[in-house]
């Protein structure tokens, strides 16, 4: 038997197994780099505009769209892959009451490391045991009628069968006075004060 065919032989089966470790490591570590989950990050952008309608004999306030969306949010894939978002939930409070809710369920994908902007309305309606705030949003000697709420929402997104929430808080004055269109800006989190009666 000549030894040196047989050596290299072993020393190339050898190299062969360790190229194709090395190999392995490297797809698995890009696997891992591209499949690892990253977040996704939801950012409420703000209300876009108010309607408001009242009911002199109910003493309430409504807040409806017409035509035009209310809030706008941001939402952000940090991810390499592109995910779903299958569904919206929005909540809106006001003085530890809610409301106002809704859902958003359509789905719609959203590309790898790209942001979607999604606009939705929640309906609010201000009664009952807070019809005091009729009173404070008509009042004719005020021109702003400023009050604190508090806009809370979900949002489902679903990748590789597998469902993950992100929620958002945030304060958000509002303008129950009178219709206003193209509001900018937000609050940051902070403890809401009670609007004056
Ligand atoms: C939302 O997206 C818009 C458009 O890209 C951007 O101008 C804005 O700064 C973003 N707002 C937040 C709160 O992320
Ligand atoms: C939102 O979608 C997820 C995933 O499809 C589902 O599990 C969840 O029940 C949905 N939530 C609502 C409120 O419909
Ligand atoms: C979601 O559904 C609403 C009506 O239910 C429709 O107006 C809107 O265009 C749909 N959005 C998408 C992205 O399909
Ligand atoms: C706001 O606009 C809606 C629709 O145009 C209208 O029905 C409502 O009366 C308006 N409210 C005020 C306070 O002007």
């Amino acid at each position: 038997m000549n030894f040196v065919p047989f050596l290299s032989r072993v020393l190339c089966r050898k190299l062969y197994v360790t190229a194709s470790v090395v190999v392995c490591l490297l797809l698995s570590s890009l696997a891992v780099f591209f499949l690892f989950p990253r977040s996704i990050d939801v950012s409420y952008v703000g209300v876009k505009s108010v309607f408001v309608s009242y009911d002199q004999e109910k003493r309430s306030v409504y807040s409806e769209h017409h035509g035009e969306p209310q809030n706008t949010l941001n939402i952000t894939n940090n991810n390499y892959y592109s995910v779903e978002v299958a569904n919206i939930t929005a909540q809106v409070q006001f003085a530890k009451t809610v409301i106002g809710k809704s859902r958003i369920s359509n789905t719609t994908a959203i590309s790898p490391l790209d942001m979607k902007q999604i606009d939705y309305t929640v309906p609010t309606i201000i009664a009952d045991e807070m019809s005091y705030m009729y009173d404070y949003c008509t009042l004719q000697t005020i021109k702003v009628h400023n009050i604190v709420l508090m806009m809370q929402v979900t949002v489902t997104t679903t990748y590789f069968g597998h469902a993950e929430q992100v929620s958002q808080e945030m304060y958000q004055y509002v303008d129950c006075g009178g219709n206003t269109t193209s509001i900018r800006g937000m609050t940051k989190p902070f403890s809401a004060p009670h609007p004056a009666e």
